[in-house]
């Protein structure tokens, strides 16, 4: 691809106002020689403004949504894409969330910009885990467990019945709820389906991958074991 279009596609601007960028001298290699539209360089001895390249397509990254952001690019107030760069908002091919969380809920929020693994994590073949921590309005009662592990509890205006989910109670308000499917505002949903209430609510990992030191608001970009670890089994200590 072309240095102008590739340099576009990732948000730097458009076309014409990147061909300027090359006449300004502001693309360069690490060396500080000014390169032209025309040369072939690999992506990463690319710098602009001395700064390297942002990184090319096939990114994915991970994020700590904090409360209060919505998965959306233009929704009116905070969105979990004012936290990145405001490049990554209009690289082409887009970056977006791995499905969603809701506003209130916290924790871990993919991104790619790669339509094929977004597919693999989201499909229900691949069974991928997401684990949830949730606080309760109300005492577990005892039986949440056996509901949500049977595959027969359906929710309003549901067709389908879910499918099994691991409940681990921490304490008689807080619980663990792993799940290989995502349907709209899931956990909510199954919560109030057994006479309960979630009031907070966290995805602390997606299949392997926790959220580790990343503070609420953070973001890294990942790498090929960190995607691996999106496919393996979710520790259950
Ligand atoms: N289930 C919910 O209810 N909300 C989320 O954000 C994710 C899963």
């Amino acid at each position: 691809m072309k240095l102008v279009k590739l340099i576009a596609n990732l948000g730097y601007g458009s076309r014409k106002d990147v061909a300027m960028m090359f006449r300004e001298g502001r693309v360069t290699d690490p060396d500080g020689e000014v390169l032209y539209a025309d040369d072939k360089v690999p992506h990463e001895h690319i710098r602009i403004d001395d700064e390297p390249l942002d990184p090319p397509t096939g990114l994915a990254l991970m994020m700590n949504k904090p409360l209060g952001a919505t998965c959306s690019r233009k929704d009116q107030g905070r969105v979990v894409y004012d936290l990145l760069p405001p490049r990554y908002r209009v690289r082409d091919p887009a970056l977006s969330t791995v499905g969603r969380l809701d506003r209130d809920t916290s924790g871990l929020l993919l991104f790619t910009d790669d339509g094929g693994l977004l597919h693999r994590i989201i499909s229900p073949r691949a069974q991928v885990a997401k684990v949830y921590e949730a606080t309760l309005g109300q005492d577990l009662r005892g039986d949440e467990a056996a509901v949500f592990a049977s595959g027969t509890l359906m929710l309003e205006s549901e067709k389908d019945p879910l499918e099994p989910a691991v409940l681990d109670v921490l304490e008689p308000r807080r619980a663990r709820l792993t799940l290989t499917e995502g349907r709209y505002h899931q956990v909510r949903r199954m919560f109030a389906a057994v006479g309960n209430h979630v009031e907070t609510l966290t995805r602390v990992s997606v299949g392997a991958l926790t959220l580790g030191d990343l503070a609420a608001g953070e973001w890294r970009a990942l790498g090929q074991d960190d995607v691996a670890r999106i496919f393996a089994s979710p520790s259950r200590d």
